[in-house]
C-alpha cells in the first residue's frame, strides 16, 4: 500500500484514507492506491473514502493534463468504486471539485460536512467534467441544476448540495467518525447509473444558457459541456459515457483549455519571486491616503478581509463624500444580497476617517492614492516619513510615475515600493507591486502577503514608465488610434477587439476612461517619452471641442443622458476624415484582421522587451496581469500566451511587414522576438540569462 492511500478496519467498515497534499488531486498514484485498497473491501460492512489535511478531492490532477495518460484513469478508479462489492461512502469536507466531486458520485452515498462545498469547476479550465459528472449528476439534480453547476463553475454549499440532491446529509462534528455510523447503516448498493435518465427542461436550460453566453462569450467550453449534460437525458448511460469523453477529450486537447490552464498555474505562480525568502511583516492597521475612487477602494479592499484602515485627505469634504460613496457601495452590495447588512455595516466601520497626518502614526501599511503628479506624491510622501513608524511600510498607488524618483525623497527608500490597483479597487483582482532599486525584501514580502490576504493576485513589476500593465497598453492603444485614421470607422475598430474577445474596444474604452487623461499625459510627458501624434490627434481635438468621453456626454462617440451604449456619430467620423487628410493620410479599407493584428502585434513587442529588460520575472506575469486588470480573454491565455500559440517566427514576420510598411519607429522587432525565432523558442519557457 502507498503512502498516498493507507486504509483500515473500524467498526467493521474499510476505512480508504488518501493523503496527498496540499488538496488531494486525483493523480496517478491517488487512483492506483484507490483501486488498490477497494480490493480490500472483502466483508466489510461498507467502505468509507476520507481524505487527510484541509480537503477531499480537489479534483484530477491538472498537471498531469497533456502528458500520456496513465492507467487506471479517473473513470476506472470511478468503475472501481461502483462496481465495489458493499456500499462506498464519500466523507465529503472541505472542497470536492471537479474529478473530486466525480469521484464522490461514483460512491453510493454522500455525507458532507456543513462548512464543505462542491462543485464542478472545470468551465474556468476550458473543460467539463469528464469523468461521468455530466451523465452522474443530472441523474441526481435534474438537467437545470447540473447545467448551472457546469456552466457557472462556482461550488455549492453543503446545504444546497443536499437541496438539489447531490448529497444524502449534512454531517456536524467528525466527518470521518459520522461516515462509519452513516456506512453501518447502509445495506445496499446504490449506483447513480441505474437511475432513470432526467426529463429535459427546456426553459431551465435556456435560461442557463443565455447566462453563460454572456458571461463566458467567445468559450467553446459552454456549447460542449451543455451537449455532454444534454446527453444525459438522451443517451443510455454508457452511450453517455462516451460522448462525455469524446467532447471533453476534444477540449481538453484545444488552445482554449490549455490557455485557460496556463493561467490557474500562471496566476499562482506570480506571487512568487525568485530569490526572495524574507518574512512579511505582520499587518494591522492599514493607512490609506486620498478617498477619491481609487483611495476609496483601496480602503474597501483592506476592510473587506478584516483589516482596520485610517482613511485620510487633505480635503475634508472630499473626506466625508469618499466616506458617504464607501458607505452606498455597502449598502448596494448588501441590498443585492452579496453580504448581510451587519457585515456591510462591519466592514465599512473598519474604515475609521483620519482628520491629520499624525493618525498614520500606528499604521503597519500606508497606501497613497492621490493625484497622478509626481509633485503631489512627493509632498505626501514627506508627509508619511515625518510620521510614520520607521518600520512601517510606504506605498504609493501610482499608475504611471517613477517610484525610485519619489523613493529618493524619503528618509528610508528601502521601506517604499508601489502597490498598483485597478479600479474598482475593491473588485479588480490584479495588483501590481513595483519594486523600487532600492525596495527591501522584507518590504516586498510584505506587499505580496498583504496582496494575499485581501484576496488580489500580485504581479512584480521592475520600476519603468507605466509598469507591466500601461506601458504595453500604449502600443495597443495607438495601432487602434492610426488604424482609424487610415480608414476604420471607430465602432470597427471597436467590433475587431470585441470579437477577438476583450471586453469592450479600446476607442470606447477611452470615451469611458476620459479623453483628457491621455490629453493630460502627453503634454506632460518628460524626456525620453514618445507618442505618435496621428493616433490621437482626433481624441486631442475632440478634448479641446469639450468632448472628453462618457462623461461630458461625449468623445469618439455620442452618449444619450443615463445609457452608456457608444452611438458613432456622424461629426465624429467627418472629423477623421478632416483631420486625415490634413496629416496626408489616404484612406482605405482596413480589414479587422488587420486591426486585430496590428493592436496584438504592439502588445506582443512591448511585452518582449519588458522581458527582456526584466522588468516582468517571466512571460507568465504578463499574461496575468492582462487577463486580470484588461480582460483580455482568458481563453486566449493572455498576449503572450497568444503569442506563443502564433509563434515567434510568425510574428517576426508580421513585425516585419510592418516595419516595412511603417518604418522603424514603432515596429522594430524586439531582439527577444527575434532570438525566439531563430532558435525555436517560446516566451514561455525563456528565462532572463
Ligand atoms: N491539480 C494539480 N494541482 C492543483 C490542483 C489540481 N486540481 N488544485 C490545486 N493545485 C495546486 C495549486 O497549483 C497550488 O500549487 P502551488 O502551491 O505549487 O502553487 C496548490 O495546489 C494549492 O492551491 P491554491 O494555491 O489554489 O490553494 P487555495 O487554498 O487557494 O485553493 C482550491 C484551493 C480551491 C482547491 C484551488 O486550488 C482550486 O480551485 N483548484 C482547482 C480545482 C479544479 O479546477 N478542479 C477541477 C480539476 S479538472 C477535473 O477534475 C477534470 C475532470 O473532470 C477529469
Amino acid at each position: 500500500m502507498s503512502e498516498i492511500v493507507t486504509t483500515e478496519i473500524r467498526d467493521e467498515c474499510l476505512i480508504v484514507r488518501v493523503n496527498n497534499p496540499p488538496v488531494n488531486a486525483l493523480g496517478h498514484a491517488v487512483r492506483d492506491g484507490v483501486v488498490n485498497a477497494l480490493k480490500e473491501a472483502g466483508d466489510a460492512k461498507g467502505v468509507v473514502l476520507h481524505c487527510e489535511g484541509r480537503t477531499f478531492f480537489a479534483g484530477a490532477d491538472i498537471t498531469e493534463f497533456g502528458k500520456p495518460p496513465k492507467s487506471p484513469s479517473l473513470p476506472d478508479m470511478i468503475e472501481a468504486l461502483e462496481t465495489c462489492p458493499v456500499p462506498v461512502v464519500a466523507a465529503i469536507h472541505g472542497m470536492a471539485l471537479g474529478g473530486g466531486l466525480e469521484t464522490a458520485l461514483g460512491c453510493d452515498y454522500r455525507l458532507i460536512d456543513r462548512k464543505a462545498r462542491v462543485g464542478f469547476p472545470e468551465i474556468d479550465l476550458g473543460i467539463f467534467p469528464g469523468a461521468g459528472g455530466t451523465q452522474r449528476a443530472p441523474r441526481l439534480t435534474g438537467i437545470a441544476a447540473t447545467l448551472a453547476m457546469t456552466l457557472d463553475g462556482k461550488p455549492v454549499s453543503a446545504a444546497r448540495a443536499v437541496d438539489i440532491g447531490l448529497c444524502d446529509e449534512v454531517s456536524d462534528g467528525d466527518i470521518l467518525e459520522n461516515a462509519i455510523a452513516f456506512a453501518r447503516q447502509q445495506s445496499v448498493k446504490r449506483r447513480i447509473r441505474d437511475l432513470p435518465a432526467p426529463a429535459m427542461d427546456q426553459p431551465a436550460i435556456d435560461a442557463e444558457l443565455a447566462k453563460a453566453a454572456k458571461a463566458r462569450r467567445g468559450q467553446i467550453a459552454i456549447e460542449k459541456a451543455t451537449e455532454a449534460v444534454l446527453a444525459s437525458a438522451s443517451l443510455p448511460f454508457e452511450q453517455g459515457l462516451e460522448k462525455e469523453r469524446e467532447l471533453f477529450l476534444e477540449l481538453i486537447g484545444g488552445s482554449q483549455s490549455r490557455a485557460m490552464r496556463h493561467l490557474f498555474f500562471s496566476e499562482r505562480l506570480s506571487a512568487k519571486v525568485d530569490g526572495l525568502n524574507a518574512t512579511p511583516k505582520s499587518l494591522g492597521l492599514i493607512g490609506v491616503v486620498g478617498s477619491g475612487t481609487m483611495g476609496g477602494g483601496i480602503a474597501m479592499a483592506f476592510a473587506n478581509a478584516g483589516f482596520a484602515v485610517r482613511l485620510f485627505d487633505a480635503n475634508a469634504d472630499a473626506l466625508a463624500a469618499g466616506l458617504e460613496k464607501i458607505r452606498s457601495l455597502y449598502m448596494a452590495s448588501a441590498a443585492k444580497g452579496r453580504t448581510s447588512e451587519a457585515e456591510a455595516l462591519d466592514r465599512y466601520d473598519r474604515i475609521q476617517p483620519a482628520d491629520n497626518w499624525e493618525a498614520f502614526a500606528a499604521c503597519d501599511l500606508i497606501i497613497e492614492a492621490v493625484f497622478e503628479r509626481m509633485d503631489v506624491k512627493k509632498a505626501v510622501f514627506a508627509e508619511l516619513d515625518r510620521v510614520a513608524r520607521p518600520d512601517a511600510i510606504l506605498a504609493t498607488n501610482t499608475s504611471y510615475l517613477d517610484l525610485d524618483v519619489i523613493a529618493a525623497g524619503t528618509k528610508d527608500p528601502t521601506r517604499v515600493l508601489g502597490m498598483h490597483f485597478f479600479s474598482p479597487a475593491n473588485v479588480m483582482r490584479l495588483l501590481e507591486i513595483v519594486r523600487g532599486a532600492k525596495t527591501s525584501d522584507t518590504a516586498l514580502a510584505t506587499a505580496l502577503d498583504a496582496a494575499k490576504k485581501i484576496r488580489k493576485v500580485p504581479v512584480v513589476s521592475g520600476v519603468c514608465h507605466g509598469f507591466i500593465g500601461n506601458r504595453m497598453l500604449k502600443g495597443y492603444g495607438r495601432e487602434a488610434g492610426l488604424c482609424m485614421m487610415e480608414g476604420a470607422a471607430p465602432q470597427d475598430v471597436d467590433k475587431a477587439l470585441f470579437d477577438f474577445g476583450m471586453p469592450m474596444g479600446p476607442l470606447a474604452m477611452a470615451d469611458l476612461a476620459g479623453l483628457d487623461i491621455g490629453y493630460d499625459n502627453r503634454r506632460s510627458m518628460t524626456a525620453g517619452e514618445d507618442y505618435e501624434p496621428l493616433a490621437s490627434v482626433l481624441q486631442d481635438r475632440l478634448v479641446e471641442m469639450g468632448r472628453k468621453g462618457q462623461k461630458t456626454g461625449a468623445g469618439i462617440y455620442n452618449y444619450e443622458p443615463g445609457d452608456r451604449t457608444p452611438q458613432p456619430d456622424p461629426v465624429v467620423t467627418a472629423l477623421i476624415e478632416e483631420l486625415a487628410k490634413e496629416h496626408g493620410v489616404k484612406r482605405r479599407n482596413v480589414a479587422s484582421e488587420e486591426i486585430v493584428e496590428r493592436c496584438m502585434l504592439a502588445l506582443i513587442n512591448e511585452g518582449a522587451a519588458i522581458l527582456s529588460e526584466g522588468i516582468a520575472q517571466r512571460s507568465s506575469d504578463i499574461d496575468v496581469v492582462y487577463a486580470n486588470g484588461y480582460g483580455f480573454p482568458r481563453y486566449r491565455g493572455g498576449p503572450m500566451c497568444y503569442a506563443d500559440e502564433l509563434g515567434a517566427a510568425h510574428i517576426l514576420e508580421r513585425l516585419e511587414h510592418y516595419q516595412e510598411k511603417y518604418g522603424p519607429k514603432w515596429w522594430t522587432p524586439s531582439p527577444l522576438i527575434r532570438e525566439l525565432a531563430e532558435t525555436g523558442g517560446t516566451f514561455g519557457q525563456w528565462k532572463k540569462g
